[in-house]
């Protein structure tokens, strides 16, 4: 399986036909380094939350790979007026797919969507357990520390991915007691730097982790497992 961090929240999941991409924030994203249209064949996108730097892309990548878009159900609701085809989930659900297994995790945040004419209702901002050959990744999407956390455990994660640029989601130091709860083998952080208000450092990050190998990627960095 192919992992390609593609700045801030958005990945790149490759598996055989699984194409997928999560939070896919490109345009407008100071980090990325592709663009909507460097994508051919997506067939799934996960989306975490409402927020633009999540949602990002997603409608337009959508429609022209014709992917099923993997959300909550307001979101799903949100794009289907757009003439998106989605699968709606919801916190706790977990559900076979063709490539694998998908539970949608809670994540402590917001989740309403801008639009030209206000702001829509986005329903509960989510987190994703991805499992794909029977790996699984934990994709927090933009959450605080939360003891809920703690029942990931039991999920056994290889590669739990984790905001730790603060001001809106965990800092650094709360990233590393959700490390303590979830146990995962390996971590990416995620959601640093792409702004100046969420500077953080992933040096500062692997210094205060132990136990877990930490993974910094860079913008176009692949992780291969
Ligand atoms: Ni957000
Ligand atoms: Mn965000």
């Amino acid at each position: 399986m192919k992992l390609k961090y593609l700045g801030h929240a958005a990945f790149y999941i490759e598996s055989g036909s699984f194409k997928a991409l999560i939070d896919p924030f490109l345009n407008g994203n100071p980090q990325a380094t592709a663009l909507p249209e460097d994508f051919k064949d997506i067939s799934h996108i996960f989306v975490t939350h409402g927020h633009g730097d999540h949602l990002g892309d997603t409608i337009q990548i959508a429609k022209k790979n014709n992917s099923i878009v993997i959300t909550n159900f307001e979101i799903s609701v949100f794009l289907g007026t757009n003439d998106i085809t989605t699968h709606p989930m919801h916190i706790g659900g977990r559900t076979n797919f063709d490539f694998g297994r998908v539970k949608m995790t809670p994540a402590l945040h917001g989740s309403g969507i801008q639009t030209p004419d206000g702001m829509v209702y986005g329903g509960n901002p989510c987190g994703f357990v991805i499992e794909v050959e029977g790996k699984k990744i934990y994709h927090a999407g933009d959450t605080g520390l939360t003891m809920d956390m703690k029942l990931l455990e039991d999920e056994n994660i290889d590669v739990a991915i984790l905001p730790i640029g603060g001001n809106f989601t965990m800092d650094i130091d709360d990233a590393v007691r959700a490390l303590g709860f979830i146990k995962p083998k390996k971590v990416i952080p995620i959601h640093y730097d792409t702004f100046p208000i969420i500077e953080a450092s992933p040096r500062e990050f692997n210094d205060k982790v132990s136990d877990i190998e930490v993974i910094v990627l860079n913008p176009d960095g692949e992780y291969i497992f």
